[in-house]
């Protein structure tokens, strides 16, 4: 089987792209992670890639000053000099500009800690909590250039239980994540592939 090579783009922990890339360890698995990028060069995710012998770059952002498009544009670069087809954002917390969102237009996939379209951006658990929802949950979908807008490819739930809070909501939804993103993003490989 041929399998689909996906970058994972971090910025800091790292623990959706550790769950991928264990998944992908599975012969089954339709992709490869091939190269992990982080934004942050001090980002904890970096190490655990290279644990898993997973290629590891920092792009960090300081040297482009302003230019976000420049810094994209660099990472761009690696993604493309390694045969990428699939980027998966990991706890990417940059917005990204409208270079790299065309570049990757149907190829880029992000998860998000809520049940979009409720609560995108920062801060989600806690403005869930705040809302008196009775659940919360995850989203994975493609990247388009509105932030967290993109069509959803699937989601998991969670309830909200009596005394949780932040900590313990963020424990609970983060481990469906893990789940999740490699379920979709499997999926989406098979897709790609036509298998
Ligand atoms: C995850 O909860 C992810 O959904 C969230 O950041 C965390 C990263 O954790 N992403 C966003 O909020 C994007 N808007 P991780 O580094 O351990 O995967």
């Amino acid at each position: 089987m041929t399998k689909t090579k996906v970058a994972v783009l971090i910025s800091g922990r790292g623990s959706n792209m550790e769950a991928l890339v264990r998944a992908a360890q599975d012969p089954a698995c339709p992709f490869e992670i091939v190269l992990v990028v982080s934004n942050k060069p001090e980002a904890g995710g970096l190490a655990t890639a290279q644990a898993a012998g997973v290629e590891a770059v920092a792009i960090g952002q300081r040297e482009f000053a302003k230019d976000r498009e420049a810094h994209e544009r660099a990472i761009n670069a690696v993604l493309r000099a390694r045969g990428i087809q699939v980027v998966a954002l990991a706890g990417y917390m940059r917005i990204l500009t409208p270079f790299l969102v065309n570049a990757w237009e149907g190829r880029m996939l992000n998860i998000h800690p809520s049940l979009l379209p409720k609560y995108p951006g920062l801060d989600t658990h806690g403005r869930a909590l705040q809302a008196g929802e009775v659940e919360a949950g995850c989203t994975v979908h493609l990247v388009t250039a509105g932030v967290d807008e993109g069509p959803v490819l699937g989601q998991a739930r969670v309830s909200i239980l009596p005394g949780d809070t932040e900590h313990s909501l963020s424990d609970r939804v983060l481990e469906q994540e893990h789940r999740l993103y490699v379920a979709v993003l499997a999926a989406f490989c098979r897709d790609l592939a036509g298998v």
